[in-house]
């Protein structure tokens, strides 16, 4: 089928959120190390009422509704998670619930775990399903959700949560580029959940970061190799790509990496007079190019008018929420489409960067072909972000701590952290009411 991409896009995100300024006094660290060291200004977060499967039945719900969509007319479904609350039954499983009333139950896909990429991987799945001889012309359904939550110390402040569903099928105004995706994967001990008693990661982050950026230089160069022999063209630099979007652990990574991609450009062909004030690197080697400082800060530099136009505004809405694990790379899909008007994107090419710890990452890219005026009205970020409502430390902590000790119990009633369900959350949320017994969830709707 032709024009293989994404039909409509929706976007869930915690109604409570707090400061990260107020969060930097909470914990006692230096003023600006969260809001400027690591990008980051505002986090969103849940309390015991919400939990992934929660998020995820509210982001496919008002995606139908929003859409106007016929569950009869979906004929897979996947979603990418790293939020793991059973170590069988699947979220897509959960999700089946709402397919009762229109009687479809054959619909394909289940979950895939990795890390952040869970929801990429989730999209490969759904491409090419629907250009495969198993498509049954009906759409496929990509969900990736996540709620992100670390112990207290220094990765604590990029927590967060989300959760995003994108409808795939033809004809699509977002079209994939077929035959061009950058991939790398590898074993790595930077970030894992090996104690399934906790919610918490084991992350080693700045190995973590390491590995994130060595893992982009490799996609990069891979989808660059594979876009000259496709388009039979000289090696294309970043200039290619209008927008770029990354999976965002925090904001200032980002940043850096939008400059290692300027830098790999610079290995090709120190020449280019935009390199002429970094020109004392040419001679270091990779190992020696990722561990400097110097470089860092000059690519930093040389990428920044460029950062500021196509990477900074895509991060709105990954700075006030925060890492959304698998759904933070589509975060920020959503919030270039919320943003920018539908009549400029059209023609546009996005690339993205991938990256799941331990570790998956791919580098991949889409193209706008139509203009997207309905996804672009619903979406609706702004506004959406703007009515959330600003909760303290104190309560975050406190949440956190209910969350903690909660953790894979059953026969459970929710706490909350004292607000109404109205406070709580959005029209048409659904929230968790309690664990019985046997630890099956119970859930309602606002
Ligand atoms: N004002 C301005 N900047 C400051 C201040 C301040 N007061 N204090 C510190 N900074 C800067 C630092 O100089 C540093 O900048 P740099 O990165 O350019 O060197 C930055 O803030 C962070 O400070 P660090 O001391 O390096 O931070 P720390 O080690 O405490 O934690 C980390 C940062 C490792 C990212 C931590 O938050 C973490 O482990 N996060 C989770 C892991 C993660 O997100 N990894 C990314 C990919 S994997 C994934 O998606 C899970």
């Amino acid at each position: 089928p032709p024009n293989v991409g994404i039909l409509a896009i929706e976007i869930y995100f915690p109604k409570r959120f707090i400061e990260q300024a107020e969060l930097e006094q909470f914990d006692g660290v230096s003023a600006g190390k969260y809001t400027i060291g690591l990008g980051q200004t505002q986090m969103g977060f849940c309390d015991d009422r919400e939990d992934v499967n929660s998020i995820a039945l509210t982001t496919v719900q008002n995606l139908v509704e929003k859409y106007n969509i016929s569950y009869k007319d979906i004929g897979r479904l996947e979603v990418g998670t790293e939020t793991i609350i059973d170590k069988s039954k699947s979220v897509k499983s959960v999700l089946m619930q709402l397919f009762t009333e229109s009687g479809n139950t054959e619909v394909e896909g289940i979950d895939s775990k990795n890390a952040c990429y869970g929801g990429t991987e989730a999209l490969f799945n759904a491409l090419n399903w629907v250009e495969s001889s198993y498509w049954d012309g009906r759409y496929a359904l990509v969900v990736a959700a996540d709620i992100a939550v670390y112990a207290t110390g220094p990765a604590r402040p990029t927590g967060g949560a989300g959760c995003v569903a994108l409808l795939i099928g033809k004809d699509a105004p977002i079209v994939f580029d077929r035959g061009l995706r950058g991939t790398h994967m590898d074993h790595a001990w930077d970030f894992y959940k090996p104690d399934l008693s906790s919610e918490f990661p084991v992350v080693d982050g700045h190995l973590s970061n390491a590995c994130y950026l060595k893992s982009l230089d490799l996609c990069y160069n891979r989808y660059i190799e594979k876009l000259i022999a496709k388009e039979k063209i000289e090696r294309p630099t970043i200039n290619y790509f209008d927008y770029v979007l990354f999976h965002a652990p925090y904001c200032k990574l980002v940043q850096k990496s939008y400059a290692r991609l300027f830098y790999n450009d610079f290995v090709y062909n120190a020449e280019d007079p935009c390199f002429k004030n970094v020109q004392q690197f040419k001679d270091l080697n990779v190992e020696e190019s990722l561990q400097s400082k110097e470089l860092e800060k000059a690519f930093v530099e040389v990428s920044k008018p460029s950062y500021t136009k196509k990477v900074l505004p895509n991060l709105l809405a990954a700075s006030k929420i925060g890492n959304m694990y698998c759904a933070s790379l589509y975060a920020c899909l959503a919030t270039l489409l919320s943003n920018v008007s539908p009549e400029e994107l059209v023609g546009k090419r996005v690339g993205m960067f991938s990256y799941g710890s331990g570790l998956a990452s791919s580098f991949f890219s889409f193209k706008v072909i139509k203009p997207i005026t309905q996804i672009h009205k619903i979406l609706d970020i702004n506004n959406r972000l703007n009515s959330r409502v600003k909760s303290s430390p104190e309560k975050f902590n406190e949440v956190m701590r209910i969350r903690e000790e909660s953790h894979s119990k059953n026969d459970y009633n929710v706490v909350g952290d004292g607000t109404s369900v109205e406070e709580a959350f959005f029209e048409g949320t659904y929230y968790m009411e309690k664990i019985d017994a046997k630890w099956r969830r119970f859930y309602k709707r606002r």
